[in-house]
């Protein structure tokens, strides 16, 4: 199946089974909306001539992916999707060159996860118990994940539609985000960074890394896309900390608009549970795989050899 098919057919799947409530958006749904137009604002310089073929291998933090397309952290609503469908999303990820992240709930089989060989980061909420914080990292760190996430973001849990599906969190302090750091000896990376300040007080805390997400529109309505805020963050963090983004990404096209405006890696939400839900783990490959080779091909066309070497001079503004 192609990418189209895939979407199709895996949205199809998860609406008619009710798992559809998951995908959608926080109140009046206009994320969803606005993150495909504002990817839709950019088109690309061509520039063919002397270009060789691009390469999408990556090392980040360490370690080494054959693509920049990685997983954004989720743990439901896979296992009703399919049974064993975190170790199948797992494999398929590891088949594909690239990184898992799982989200809340941790799930309870994450040493196996782990012991996939796939690599891992997982992330926990800043739920409003703050030892269920420290315990979360605890159990992250047993199973072996290579990076711990936090989701600074949810602070206010977080709502689809009217219904708030994550409670009992609560916002931290760049005291707490501290404490945090000093219990953290892997890569920590805070999720949901979406303005300059936060980029600094993240830098200040420590963290080896962000987020920069509206959180697939799941914590606040009328939040940017990523493209809106990035110049802001990359002019406080570029060159001093990993930049992650997701937000719509859905084409190797979107992927490499991310990596123009300063990303190392794209994260990719809602396309795994589609690839997931029409065809299992190949699904999940082909969906990577599939949203690689185009990421692949564009760069070569535009001109760029590396994931590494892409700067907005690929862009052209609508
Ligand atoms: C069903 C679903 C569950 C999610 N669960 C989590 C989670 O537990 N933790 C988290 O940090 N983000 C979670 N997210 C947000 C994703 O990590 C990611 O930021 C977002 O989905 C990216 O947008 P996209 O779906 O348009 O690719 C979830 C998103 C979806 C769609």
């Amino acid at each position: 199946m192609d990418l189209t098919e895939l979407y199709e057919k895996g949205e199809e799947k998860l609406r008619q089974r009710d798992i559809g409530i998951t995908l959608g958006a926080v109140e009046t749904g206009f994320i969803l909306r606005h993150d495909r137009q504002v990817l839709d604002r950019y088109t690309f310089r061509q520039q063919c001539i002397d270009g060789p073929e691009a390469s999408t291998g990556c090392r980040v933090l360490g370690t080494d992916l054959e693509t920049p397309v990685i997983m954004s952290a989720m743990t439901m609503p896979i296992p009703a999707i399919m049974e064993n469908g975190l170790l199948e999303v797992a494999l398929a990820l590891k088949e594909a060159g690239s990184l898992m992240w799982t989200g809340t709930p941790i799930p309870k089989d994450l040493k196996e996860i782990s012991e996939t060989g796939v690599p891992l980061a997982a992330n926990v909420k800043p739920f409003e118990d703050r030892q269920k914080i420290f315990q979360g990292i605890e159990q992250i760190l047993d199973a072996g994940a290579r990076w711990v996430g936090i989701e600074i973001d949810a602070g206010q849990g977080t709502k689809v539609g009217d219904r708030i599906v994550a409670s009992g969190c609560a916002p931290l302090s760049s005291r707490e985000l501290k404490e945090i750091r000093n219990a953290v000896p892997v890569p920590l990376i805070f999720k949901g960074v979406l303005s300059a300040a936060d980029a600094r007080k993240s830098l200040d805390a420590g963290a080896d890394g962000i987020v920069i997400s509206n959180h697939g529109a799941h914590t606040l309505d009328y939040l940017p896309h990523p493209l809106q805020v990035m110049d802001e963050i990359l002019s406080v963090v570029k060159g001093k900390m990993l930049v992650i983004v997701d937000g719509g990404f859905r084409r190797g096209s979107d992927v490499l608009k991310g990596l123009a405006f300063g990303a190392c890696l794209v994260g990719l939400g809602r396309p795994i549970l589609y690839g997931l839900s029409a065809a299992g783990r190949e699904g999940v490959k082909g969906v990577v795989q599939g949203i690689t080779a185009e990421l692949k091909r564009i760069m070569t066309m535009v001109g760029v050899p590396g994931v590494d070497q892409v700067s907005q001079d690929i862009l052209i503004k609508e």
